[in-house]
């Protein structure tokens, strides 16, 4: 027998949240996860009113335990702090049920000391999305900014490996975090939270406590930007994910071929649906240079990209070769624009990194705002 969200909600349904709102109309349910007749979910409420939910946990658990077909239910609790907020029903919404509709319905608080959070993110995973991002903060680091990462990318993170970072980060009068230092970049990874045995159907409900802790509970100093490697999709977590980050736009990686466009569409949709402005598209392993002879080809038909930014409304950023350079030094954590930086690849990123500042500084966020056309 097959257990079904909806079959979930509708028992949920019937569970009062302390407020006497039905517990779906209460704005702190996370995705449910529904695998195998093992149902999990989590529900973010106010760390003030952690008590009063407790026995709504349980009962929520129990609610889902009787519906036929379903072997085990695991309800999670997690407190948030939200100033302000008085009773869990007046919070903002849960990610998941908020819906926004206007760029000033956007309810997130921005990370105090960090003028602009932006998201590199990719609608299928392997396009060299961490790649990108790493190189991308290096570029803006080498235009003057003081520039953070946060690898969001619960499914895989990869700055520890792309940054060569083995310490784990400190913690400060034992509840805040001290980020990493490493090519002049602040860094913290959701690998340092999460465990790697965490199986992967787990990870997407853990996303919101897990980016709280990243965005609030980390002393990140002053920043000008902060790129966040984000996990790669457009489903459930990563919609989450987008609406959880404070965002001032979304920098969308693909390669050029036809199916990674498909993805890429759906990417720049999704950042649409929140309302976050898509500062660009870059077109990764775009041609191939032979390491050898130098010669240019371009096997992917190369260009896809920049037809479909074009086709998109958001402006194309650039074009990375496929080179063995990049994935050597990617790979063995020597970035590219840090260790080789009169490279001609670290002159690409460097370019992109200009593109990027100018959309922040003058574009998407600004009074000029990249116009999106997109069909969902
Ligand atoms: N331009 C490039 N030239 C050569 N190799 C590259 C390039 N970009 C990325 N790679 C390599 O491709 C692999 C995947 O890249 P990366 O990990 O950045 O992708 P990703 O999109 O973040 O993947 P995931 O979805 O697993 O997070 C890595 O081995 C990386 O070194
Ligand atoms: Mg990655």
């Amino acid at each position: 027998m097959t257990v079904t969200k909806e079959q979930v909600l509708a028992a949920l349904a019937r569970v009062p949240s302390p407020g006497g709102t039905a517990l779906p109309d209460a704005r702190v349910l996370s995705d449910v996860v529904v695998s195998d007749g093992k149902v999990f979910f989590s529900l973010t409420v106010d760390a003030a009113t952690v008590k009063a939910w407790e026995p709504v946990r349980e009962a929520a658990e129990k609610a889902v335990r009787s519906i036929p077909g379903v072997q085990s239910a695991l309800v999670a609790l997690t407190a948030e702090r939200s100033p302000g907020s008085a009773t869990p029903e007046s919070r903002p919404a849960a990610p998941q049920a908020r819906q926004a509709a206007h760029p000033t319905d956007k309810v997130q608080p921005g990370i105090p000391g960090v003028d602009a959070v932006v998201a590199v993110a990719s609608g299928k995973g392997g396009v060299g999305k961490s790649t990108t991002a790493v190189n991308l903060a290096l570029g803006l680091r080498d235009l003057g900014m003081k520039v953070g990462m946060l690898d969001a990318d619960i499914y895989g993170p990869s700055l520890p490996k792309l940054l060569a970072i083995k310490e784990k980060p400190e913690t400060i009068g034992g509840t805040r975090l001290k980020p990493i230092q490493r090519y002049g970049l602040t860094v913290m990874s959701i690998g340092f939270l999460i465990d790697e045995e965490t199986p992967m159907i787990w990870r997407g409900p853990m996303v919101m406590s897990a980016i709280t802790q990243m965005l609030r509970e980390v002393e990140w100093g002053k920043l000008d930007i902060m790129v966040v490697d984000m996990p790669p999709g457009t489903g459930d977590a990563q919609l989450t994910m987008a609406q959880q980050v404070p965002l001032k736009g979304a920098v969308i990686v693909s390669t050029p071929q036809d199916l990674a466009l498909i993805d890429a569409r759906r990417g720049v949709s999704m950042f649409k649906r929140v309302n976050v402005p898509v500062l660009g598209v870059v077109e990764n392993m775009s041609y191939f240079l032979c390491p050898s002879c130098g010669t240019r080809s371009d096997i992917f038909a190369h260009g896809g990209a920049r037809n479909e930014a074009e086709r998109l409304g958001v402006p194309f950023l650039g074009e990375v070769p496929l080179h063995m350079t990049i994935r050597e030094k990617s790979d063995a954590g020597l970035p590219v624009v840090a260790t080789a930086p009169d490279s001609e690849h670290a002159r690409i990123y460097r370019d992109i990194a200009g593109k990027v500042l100018a959309q922040l500084k003058g574009g998407a966020g600004g009074k000029a705002a990249p116009k999106i056309v997109i069909e969902a």
